[in-house]
């Protein structure tokens, strides 16, 4: 098993990842602004020279619109989550140019990238391509400490198959890291989620023995599983566990159908902006749309209100007008 974490070494400051200070938040209701920040998005499923998939996705750009969109929130998130399916076949040159789009925006954003291996990648060339690491057929895990948020990358793979799987080896180093908790908790990053699908062909597909997956996690400081795999968002509880998925970057599941007649369609693509409180974890779906909007709400309007008071903002913009 190997572990791509970088050392549990406390909180690190913001300058550590090299990217710039986040303007304060403001705070107008009753909780503190979040402690950390999560960009999730999954299910690339790049293909080498950009074949389309299925012959007729372009993955590559609705992937760079994804990026985007995710950019043009401003928000600095502590990671960028990938749940899986990075590639569509798992070929080297599809890794590659999912680093060649992922990784300039990582930069820029001073983030850390999560990959999470996902049913349609293949292990040897996922590690050598996209992680730099020995071609070899070990689950994908690792840890990271984000400034005491613990995000742990499991292997929900099985080679060969697109079932889903957690063997006892990865079950027993996970049960080992969640032995002792960490200060702002642990999000767990997996591709098959740990949920039912009212479409019959993701059950084929599922994750299985789930029993195992919920033993080991009952009791432990988990307060978050992030997944892809069924291409549409959806959430769910799993032992007690939030657990939220996040649709695909490359296209998306049309639910507006019959389940036994669901398929794949180019549009409904979205990511998710995780908001880790202290009492809480959201997960906000954010569809990747050209559309209009108004605008009304500003960076001005917000800098008006916060040089009010709290009763004066209730009146400003609570109180109903006749
Ligand atoms: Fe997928
Ligand atoms: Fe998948």
């Amino acid at each position: 098993m190997v572990s791509l974490s970088s050392p549990e070494t406390g909180e690190p400051s913001p300058e550590a990842f090299g990217r710039p200070q986040p303007a304060p938040q403001v705070a107008f209701g009753q909780y503190p602004p979040a402690r950390r920040t999560l960009l999730h998005l999954s299910d690339t499923h790049l293909l080498a020279a950009n074949r389309a998939l299925g012959g007729r996705f372009d993955t590559a750009a609705n992937l760079n619109r994804t990026l985007e969109a995710a950019e043009a929130t401003g928000i600095r998130p502590d990671a960028i989550i990938f749940t899986g399916d990075l590639t569509d076949l798992g070929e080297p040159d599809a890794y590659l140019a999912l680093r060649e789009a992922v990784e300039p925006v990582a930069a820029r954003l001073g983030a850390p990238i999560v990959w999470v291996a996902g049913n349609h990648d293949e292990r040897t060339a996922l590690r050598r391509d996209l992680l730099g690491l020995e071609p070899t057929e070990e689950p994908v895990t690792g840890v990271w400490d984000l400034g005491g948020l613990r995000v742990i990358a499991l292997d929900s793979t099985v080679p060969g198959w697109h079932h889903g799987d957690l063997d006892a080896a990865q079950l027993a180093w996970l049960g080992e890291i969640l032995a002792t908790p960490a200060p702002l908790g642990t999000v767990l990053a997996m591709h098959h989620p740990p949920l039912p699908s009212h479409v019959p062909l993701f059950d084929i597909l599922e994750l299985r023995d789930q029993g195992r997956l919920a033993a080991v996690i009952a009791g432990t400081d988990v307060r978050a599983i992030l997944a892809g795999h069924l291409h549409y968002s959806t959430s769910g509880m799993f032992a007690g566990v939030p657990v939220s998925v996040a649709a695909a970057t490359c296209y998306t599941m049309d639910l507006a159908r019959p389940a036994a007649e669901v398929n794949g369609m180019d549009a409904g693509q979205s990511f998710h902006l995780v908001h880790v409180y202290d009492e809480t974890i959201t997960h906000a779906v954010v569809p990747v749309v050209d559309a209009q909007t108004g605008d009304y709400f500003s960076a001005e309007w917000v800098e008006r209100m916060s040089r009010l008071t709290p009763e004066e903002r209730l009146e400003e913009f609570s109180r109903k007008r006749p």
